[in-house]
Parts: structure tokens; sequence; C-alpha cells
């Protein structure tokens, strides 16, 4: 029998859409018996506790909001004897359920530096309560509203829960 793996989900998240996609990740893998931890990437000491990371950030002019970015730099060394996989979460339309979108340049880069597993691109959010500038103006262009799309997210938990649970604990 395989020891319980424990699975840190963390996440950069200016406006909360991305903090919720980290939660129902969650919520998948803890419904196949894995213990997991769903946590903001700002506050994370100590990767010692984990098995295996899972980093999600909202994209922000084709990059990560900055706590992943950060998250994922400083931790490189730590991250790369780990089982990693990325997610993004952007588009405000619904071409990310439609099909496979790889990931901008600068979150390519991270997924090189930390080897990780995979890469995933969810639909986003734009909320129309936001009064920065940037975000009145999408607004305007009619890009306001939630694109996430909770099956596929979904789908893409279970692929994790698969991996996680056949690879066994690391070391
Ligand atoms: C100023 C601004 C810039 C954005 N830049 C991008 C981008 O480069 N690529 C993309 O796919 N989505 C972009 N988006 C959409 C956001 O990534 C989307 O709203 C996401 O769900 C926000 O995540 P959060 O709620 O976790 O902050 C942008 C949104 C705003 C307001």
């Amino acid at each position: 029998m395989l020891t319980a793996q424990r699975v840190l989900v963390t996440y950069g998240s200016k406006h909360g859409s991305t903090a919720d996609i980290a939660q129902w990740i969650g919520d998948v893998l803890r419904a196949r018996e894995i213990d997991v931890v769903v946590l903001p990437a700002s506050g994370i000491q100590d990767l010692e506790p984990y098995d295996a990371v899972v980093i999600g950030g909202g994209l922000d002019a084709g990059r990560w909001q900055k706590d992943a970015a950060r998250f994922a730099r400083r931790n490189r060394k730590e991250l790369d004897r780990r089982s990693v996989w990325l997610f993004s979460s952007g588009p405000l339309d619904p071409s990310a359920s439609e099909r496979e979108i790889p990931p901008p340049k600068a979150v390519a880069r991270i997924a090189e530096r930390v080897h990780a597993r995979g890469h995933m691109t969810f639909g986003g959010r734009l909320a129309e309560d936001s009064d920065d500038f940037l975000t009145r103006r999408l607004v305007a262009d009619g890009r306001s509203g939630d694109f996430r799309d909770r099956e596929q997210i979904r789908a893409w938990g279970e692929h994790i829960a698969a991996e996680v649970n056949h690879t066994g604990p690391a070391g």
C-alpha cells in the first residue's frame, strides 16, 4: 500500500478567481485520498512537508501574478526535487475550454526551470467591480464574465491525482 502523499496547491491571485481554482483542485485531490494543503504563494516558508506541488498563477500582461512567480523563483531548487504541475488562469473568452493554450513565454520559462510535469491554461474571471483603469477598459470591451470551466478543472485535478497516486512518495 502506498503511503499518503502530501500535496501543496499554491497560487498567486490578484482578484481571487485563481484562488478558487486552487481550492477546487484541492477538493478533487482530497476526494482521491491525497493529503492536500491549499495556500497562497506569499505565505509559504518551507516545502519540506510536501511530496508534490501544484502552482497556479492568474495572468497579468503575459506574466503570472507576482507572488506565484516569486514563489517559483525562490524555491526552484526545492521544486526541482519534487513533482510539480503548473496552471495559469487568464483568457476572458471560451478559448481555454476549446483548445489547449500554451503558457506565455514567462510562464514557460518557469516550467522549464522547475522541470514541471505539465502546464494547463484555464479561463479566467474578470470582476466588474474592480476599479483600475485596465480592468475598466476590458469591461468596456465586453470581456467581463466568468470563463472558468469547472469540468475542465475537475478533469485536470483527476489527472494530477492519478499521477500522484501512481508515483508514490518522493525520495
Ligand atoms: C490588467 C489585466 C491584465 C490581464 N492580462 C492577461 C493576460 O496577459 N493574459 C490572459 O490570459 N489574461 C489576462 N487577464 C485576465 C486575468 O488573468 C483574469 O481576469 C484572471 O482570472 C485573474 O485572476 P485573479 O482573479 O486570480 O486575479 C488580465 C486582466 C487584467 C485586469
